[in-house]
């Protein structure tokens, strides 16, 4: 194993230290660190943004050893202790050296020099022209052999492992494995295509037992599909599946009596002041539990790794693993879906040379996850979720009560919206009076958010889970005594299967028999911008905010990963902040539905906006999330061409879902689509 270590070695001791300098500007004048900074004593790091350019290290405080820097960030980690968090990137201390090239920087550095004579400097100058370069080492060959894992039922999937380094700036940190599926190529080979499913935290091995046909279909057979158990994700990579209870009973214990597992009841536009009282009520016993459980979570079984399963480690490991099937410096073919998208643009910049042929498809904004408190903000997620139910509302309304029993008496779309609003209602008062019943308002919003993703599926909710849900509300609200048993519910609700299975993006549940999963939060909240003074309550007033103004179905569901970002006990030891806007050496697709409740069209616009001429957009003119949830034969095409031939459509371009797809009966999305008013309601 050959590696370079990947920072300077400060000789100690020193006194003082001066940074500031990004992409290439020099500060003047420095500001003064922060005065909490002034009194290190016994921190191990300390994190300081590019601002506050001037530390001055305390007497007690000699052994500064390394220097990270990322485009936004500079640390400082001391003697003996291990690093907490790491900024970015490859060209780390080239950023923070004053320049991208070594004349630029060295000419920089004179004239800051010239201009400030002080010793500490010069220092920094001596880690200026230290490149640094991450750790390689020759793969051993993949051997592919039969699947063990019930994930896999097709049986021309094959499986194997592959090592990583756990950290890749750090060797001591020790290795882990990926555990890895593919499907071979039918054609002739030229490579392979990596697929990510998303989530985060979604399994590859399964996305790839269930998606692998289609995939080898829609890239003509020339590819070995290739997917992965991302780290943090089931039982055969390590890092696996993030556990921080012992027992789903232990966590039904620790979160009782709380909307962790009762969820926020709320109607209408959620302004309605006892619903809000309620909710702040639970502020700071949600917060004291959040912090808790960050502790829990890391001093757990899963604790030592929560630093290690990042995005950007991931990105790392595609590029190894690409190397190691396809050669290095190969160009890296890539389709990523939903969370896969966010994969998918950290690895198009992280690597733009080694962009290959690549499909992001289902946007998650990179800009605002690198930017803004998703906890705060809901990350652009649900945007459009109110659009994908007036869809969902319009087809039933039109479809009638002879196709949809939601619509039974009623001919409009108000109307139909009106007896949903009515059930979530009843089921909201229901709740109210006994917090125990089966079917609660929140329950129900969550089936509906996972419904909204497939459209495929709305005639069979409509005709068979939907009645339920009315009969199941019907009875809790007969029910004037709690003393009464309750009924067995008809559906298992406390846990929607349908939203633990599915990559949802907002809210995962994972292998309940193996305990409550905190992968999801593990990977978004490690990868998250630090948030040290949010406070619950600010997290509800967020959600309140967006159950007024961006969905009024479902902003105000509850748990999800998102949420538990401020109170995480760590960060990943790398997270890419941009730039997103590179140049790449392969044009690639972004592709986005109109109407994704969980990956609103606009994020595909802007990261086609970000990226220019090596993006194209691909629209397709229909529902659910990312345009694999409803059949296109004008988008199959277009993946055909481009992954087959390289071709590529001349500009944006717009596709239809097939006409024969039918999401109520008789009624196909562009009869929904031209029914919408988008939405009012
Ligand atoms: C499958 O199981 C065998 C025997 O337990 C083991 O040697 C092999 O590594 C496993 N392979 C995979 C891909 O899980
Ligand atoms: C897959 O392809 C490899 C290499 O071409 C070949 O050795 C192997 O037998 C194939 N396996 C299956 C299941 O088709
Ligand atoms: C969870 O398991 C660990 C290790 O087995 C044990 O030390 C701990 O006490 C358990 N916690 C609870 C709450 O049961
Ligand atoms: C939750 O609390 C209630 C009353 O506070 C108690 O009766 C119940 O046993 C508790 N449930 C669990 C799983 O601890
Ligand atoms: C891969 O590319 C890098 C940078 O262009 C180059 O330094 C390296 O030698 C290449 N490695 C191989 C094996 O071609
Ligand atoms: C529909 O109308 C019938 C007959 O008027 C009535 O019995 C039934 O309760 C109505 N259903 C709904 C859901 O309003
Ligand atoms: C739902 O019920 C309607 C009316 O009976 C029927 O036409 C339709 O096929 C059903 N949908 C599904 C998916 O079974
Ligand atoms: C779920 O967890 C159980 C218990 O750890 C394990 O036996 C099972 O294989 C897991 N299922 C999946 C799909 O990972
Ligand atoms: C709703 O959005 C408007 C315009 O963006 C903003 O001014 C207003 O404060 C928002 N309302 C809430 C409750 O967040
Ligand atoms: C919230 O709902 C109320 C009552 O339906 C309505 O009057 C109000 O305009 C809604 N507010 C927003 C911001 O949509
Ligand atoms: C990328 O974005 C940055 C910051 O927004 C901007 O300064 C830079 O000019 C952009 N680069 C390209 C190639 O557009
Ligand atoms: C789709 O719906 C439109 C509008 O109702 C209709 O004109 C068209 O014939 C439908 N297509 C099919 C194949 O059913």
């Amino acid at each position: 194993m050959h590696w370079d270590r990947l920072i300077g070695v400060i000789p100690a001791p020193v006194t003082s230290l001066w940074l500031g300098p990004v992409h290439g500007q020099v500060y003047y004048p420095y500001l003064p660190c922060a005065s909490n900074l002034r009194n290190l004593t016994s921190l191990d790091t300390c994190m300081i943004d590019t601002e506050i350019s001037h530390l001055v290290l305390s007497p007690s405080i000699r052994t500064l050893r390394r220097v990270y820097s990322s485009a936004d960030r500079v640390m400082l980690a001391f003697d003996q202790l291990e690093c907490v968090e790491r900024a970015t990137v490859l060209e780390r201390l080239d950023i923070v050296c004053f320049g991208e090239t070594e004349k630029e920087a060295k000419s920089m550095l004179e004239e800051t020099a010239s201009r400030r004579s002080n010793p500490s400097l010069l220092l920094l100058s001596l880690l200026a022209f230290t490149h640094v370069s991450i750790f390689t080492r020759a793969s051993p060959p993949i051997h592919w052999g039969p699947c063990n894992s019930s994930s896999i039922t097709n049986p021309a999937i094959l499986c194997s492992f592959f090592e990583i380094p756990l950290d890749y700036y750090d060797p001591e940190a020790g290795t882990g494995r990926l555990a890895l599926a593919k499907l071979n190529a039918t054609q002739e080979r030229r490579g392979s295509v990596f697929f990510n499913p998303g989530g985060p935290g979604g399994s590859g091995l399964e996305a790839l037992d269930s998606n692998g046909e289609t995939l080898l279909e829609v890239t003509g057979g020339f590819y070995d599909i290739v997917s992965w158990d991302p780290r943090g994700v089931g039982s055969l990579t390590i890092p696996g599946e993030i556990f921080c209870f012992n027992s789903t009973e232990e966590h039904d214990a620790f979160f009782n009596g709380t909307i962790e597992l009762a969820g926020i009841e709320y109607t209408g536009n959620f302004t309605d002041a006892t619903d809000i009282e309620i909710l702040y009520s639970q502020a700071s016993i949600m917060q004291q539990k959040y912090k808790k459980l960050g502790e829990k979570c890391l001093s757990g079984p899963s604790g030592k790794y929560l630093r290690y399963v990042g995005a950007a480690a991931t990105v790392r490991d595609l590029v190894a693993l690409a190397d190691a099937l396809d050669g290095p410096n190969q160009s890296v073919n890539y389709i990523g879906t939903s969370y896969g998208t966010l994969l998918g643009s950290w690895f198009v910049n992280m690597f733009p040379e080694r962009v290959g042929k690549v499909i992001l498809d289902g946007v998650v904004d990179p800009i605002t996850f690198a930017t803004k408190q998703i906890s705060l903000s809901g990350g652009n997620i649900i945007t459009d979720a109110d659009k994908v139910y007036e869809g969902f509302v319009t087809g039933c309304a039109l479809s009638g009560s002879q196709g949809c029993p939601i619509a039974s008496n009623a001919s409009s779309v108000e109307e139909v919206d009106k007896n949903i609003q009515s059930l979530l209602q009843a089921a909201h008062d229901a709740a109210r009076k006994d917090p125990s019943v089966a079917v609660s308002s929140s329950d129900i919003r969550s089936l509906f958010l996972s419904q909204m993703y497939s459209p495929g599926g709305w005639s069979t909710f409509a005709n068979s889970t939907y009645p339920q849900l009315v009969q199941a509300v019907g009875q809790e609200t007969h029910k004037n005594s709690s003393l009464v048993p309750r009924e067995p519910s008809p559906i298992s609700m406390k846990r929607p299967s349908a939203l633990g299975r599915r990559d949802t993006s907002f809210v995962r549940r994972a292998n309940q028999s193996a305990g409550v999963s905190y992968t999801s939060s593990a990977i978004w909240c490690g990868d998250s911008i630090d948030q040290p003074t949010t406070a619950m309550l600010d997290v509800f007033n967020g959600i309140i905010a967006r159950s007024r103004n961006v969905s009024r179905m479902y902003g105000g569901l509850w748990p999800a990963a998102i949420y538990k970002c401020p109170f995480w006990p760590v960060r990943s030891v790398e997270r890419y902040r941009g730039p997103f806007n590179k140049t790449l050496a392969n044009k690639i697709i972004v592709a986005s539905n109109l109407f994704d409740p969980a990956t609103p069209f606009a994020n595909a616009q802007k990261l086609v906006d970000l990226l220019g001429q090596s993006a194209i957009l691909v629209t397709q003119n229909g529902f659910g999330h990312t345009t694999f949830a409803a059949p296109s034969t004008c988008a199959n095409a277009i993946a055909y061409a481009y992954m087959v031939t390289g071709k590529l459509p001349d500009g944006p371009t717009v596709c239809d879902v097939d006409a024969g797809f039918e999401l109520f009966q008789g009624v196909n999305t562009s009869a929904i689509l031209a029914n919408m008013h988008v939405s009012g309601l």
